[in-house]
């Protein structure tokens, strides 16, 4: 016997391949305690308008009790033949307590039914994500705050470019880390708008409330057009764009964190907990976190594509593509919450080495710059200052050896306005210190950014 809820006016079953095909249950089960939630909402709507009677909303409440725990101890029988998690719950809610459970779906339909638990869902993942963000945050500052003195080589075009403290190129991953944070909350609005009311597409002619289902369940508003409310996924869609920035800011981070990590660099290194050997180098230590956060940025991009083109031709209102949509998000949202939570504990495990840093900042004559503004300061032309400064790194390059290395004898060479000021000036501290504005990375302005950041962030 086809039990299928809307067989009846179908003269063939159909197939185990298209029933295979057409089903989600195997993944949007993952969304049944949002729908139980929407469906007992929804139900008490129909109660208080009177569309269903007390007692129908007594029994759909204790019925679904009883569901909420089959699932939640894994005794819940889904069935591939009831297609979705909508119907798997709403056949066990009739199984359960009879024709109350046939009555839930009046003045609904899937369609306003699953873009509800989709809403619902993600804005529980948001808030989740953002906490995380945050605790990410709290760790990147407190390495940050330990390495606010810290000197190392920045880099342009990946040369060696100015000195600059360590916790100041930690402090610019918090700022991108506050505007994904920014994102994902302006996102919310959007996502938190309720769709239940517009059923398959043109709305019902029963008298529903939709705003109080909108009140019970949290939303900030009801969605206002019915074909919208059903057919648009852009809200994932927003949600997926901002999960690709993020995940593109740890990107480049975890692409650091590889750099640094060889011994070419030799400036961190990872707790072992996060690396792997290699089955055939014995000496080897991998950075295999950071290097499959990198990967799975790629995966996180392609879904933001697969939704996008889900979407792009879709005509209004609902179609079955969407139900497409699920997957691509719940891995997104998966895997950024795997990626938050490793992250935050593989920066507190991370050793640095402040000699090799320093070193690395010796080598590079980062603070050439320095001695051009030096000069001029004491009256030479900036374009002129930079060629006496070229011409002298030319010269220490020569003798290999850095600018500081010099007599002020040999830099007389270069201009006779330098005095012995500027061995000052020359040193990677003088030129952090001088860089004394707020962005700057003078380790004074470090600590303030610091504890600015703390005040934005909160308590943990
Ligand atoms: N499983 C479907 C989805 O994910 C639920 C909505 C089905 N609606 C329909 N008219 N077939 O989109």
């Amino acid at each position: 016997k086809d039990n299928k809820t809307w067989s009846g006016r179908f003269n063939e079953p159909v197939s185990e391949l298209v029933q295979r095909y057409t089903a989600s249950v195997g993944f949007d089960h993952k969304l049944a305690e949002y729908d139980i939630q929407g469906s007992l909402a929804h139900a008490r709507m129909l109660a208080a308008t009177g569309n269903i009677s007390a007692a129908d909303l007594a029994a759909i409440e204790k019925g679904m009790a009883q569901i909420r725990d089959e699932i939640e101890k894994g005794v819940f029988d889904w069935q591939l033949e009831r297609e979705d998690v909508h119907l798997n719950i709403e056949q066990r809610l009739t199984a359960l307590v009879g024709d109350a459970g046939k009555k839930l779906h009046t003045a609904r339909s899937r369609n306003d039914q699953v873009a509800t638990d989709i809403r619902l869902y993600l804005r529980a993942a948001i808030d989740d994500i953002i906490g995380l963000i945050r605790a990410l945050q709290h760790a990147l500052l407190d390495l940050a705050e330990q390495h606010a003195d810290t000197i190392m080589p920045g880099f342009t075009h990946l040369q060696v470019a100015q000195p600059i403290a360590f916790g100041h190129h930690l402090l610019a991953y918090q700022e991108m880390l506050q505007r994904d944070t920014q994102r994902l909350q302006d996102c919310r609005k959007r996502v938190n708008q309720l769709p239940l009311g517009a059923a398959a597409l043109a709305g019902t002619s029963y008298p529903i409330d939709r705003a109080s289902v909108a009140r019970e369940l949290g939303f900030d508003g009801i969605c206002r057009n019915s074909l919208d409310a059903v057919s648009d996924r852009d809200f994932a869609i927003e949600f997926c764009a901002c999960a690709a920035l993020l995940m593109t800011h740890l990107s480049r981070l975890s692409e650091e964190l590889i750099l640094w990590m060889s011994p070419a660099f030799g400036f961190i290194q990872l707790a072992d907990r996060f690396c792997t050997g290699s089955s055939i180098m014995p000496q080897k230590k991998n950075p295999d976190v950071p290097e499959l956060v990198r990967g799975k940025t790629g995966r996180i991009n392609g879904h933001l594509v697969a939704l996008l083109t889900l979407m792009k031709s879709q005509p209004l209102a609902y179609n079955k593509d969407n139900q497409e949509d699920k997957e691509p998000l719940f891995d997104t949202v998966d895997t950024l919450r795997d990626t938050l939570r490793i992250y935050a504990d593989m920066l507190t495990g991370l050793h640095v080495n402040q000699a090799a840093m320093r070193q690395a900042a010796l080598r590079g004559y980062a603070t050439a710059t320095d001695l051009a503004d030096y000069l001029v300061k004491k009256g030479v032309p900036f374009r002129d200052a930079h060629e006496i400064v070229a011409q002298a790194v030319r010269f220490a390059e020569n003798k290999r050896c850095d600018l500081s290395d010099l007599s002020l004898a040999e830099l007389h060479q270069f201009s006779n306005v330098i005095e012995t000021d500027v061995f000052q000036v020359l040193t990677l501290e003088g030129s952090l210190q001088s860089r004394d504005h707020p962005g700057g990375t003078a380790p004074r302005q470090v600590r303030l950014a610091i504890s600015q950041a703390r005040e934005a962030l909160g308590s943990r």
